[in-house]
C-alpha cells in the first residue's frame, strides 16, 4: 500500500477506537499534562484502556511530545501493524490502513467476536 497524503492521519482523525479518543485530544493532554510515562495518556478519556490497539501509537506520540525515552525492553514487538515503518510518523500514517488493521486485531485476538471494544 502506498503513502497517500490525503488519507494520513490528521488531528481529528481516532486514535483509541475504544473510547472515540482523537489525536488532537491525545496531543492536547500531552502537551498540557506533560505525562512522564504513557500509560498516564488513559488519564484522557480512558484511551489505551480497552483493546489495546492504539498502545503503541499512543507511546509513539508520548515520545513524540513527551521526548521520553524508552528502553529496548519496554518497545512493543513487530507484530505486522504495529512496524516501525507504519507507525514511523503519525503524520504520514495511513489512517484508513490504521483503522482497519484494528478489525484484523480484533478478529486475530478475541477470535472475531466483540469488536465493539469494551462494555460499560
Ligand atoms: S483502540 Fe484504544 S483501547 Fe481499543
Amino acid at each position: 500500500m502506498g503513502y497517500n497524503p490525503s488519507m494520513a492521519i490528521g488531528p481529528d482523525d481516532t486514535i483509541c477506537f475504544c473510547f472515540d479518543v482523537s489525536l488532537r485530544k491525545v496531543q492536547n493532554f500531552c502537551q498540557h499534562e506533560k505525562p512522564k510515562a504513557a500509560s498516564q495518556i488513559s488519564e484522557c478519556l480512558s484511551a489505551g484502556t480497552g483493546c489495546a490497539w492504539c498502545i503503541p501509537m499512543l507511546h509513539k506520540i508520548h515520545g513524540q511530545l513527551c521526548g521520553q525515552y524508552k528502553p529496548w525492553w519496554r518497545q512493543q514487538p513487530d507484530d505486522g501493524y504495529h512496524s516501525p515503518e507504519r507507525d514511523a510518523d503519525s503524520a504520514t500514517l495511513d489512517a484508513d490502513a490504521y483503522a482497519s488493521g484494528r478489525e484484523e486485531y480484533l478478529k486475530r485476538t478475541r477470535g472475531g467476536q466483540d469488536t465493539q471494544g469494551p462494555k460499560e
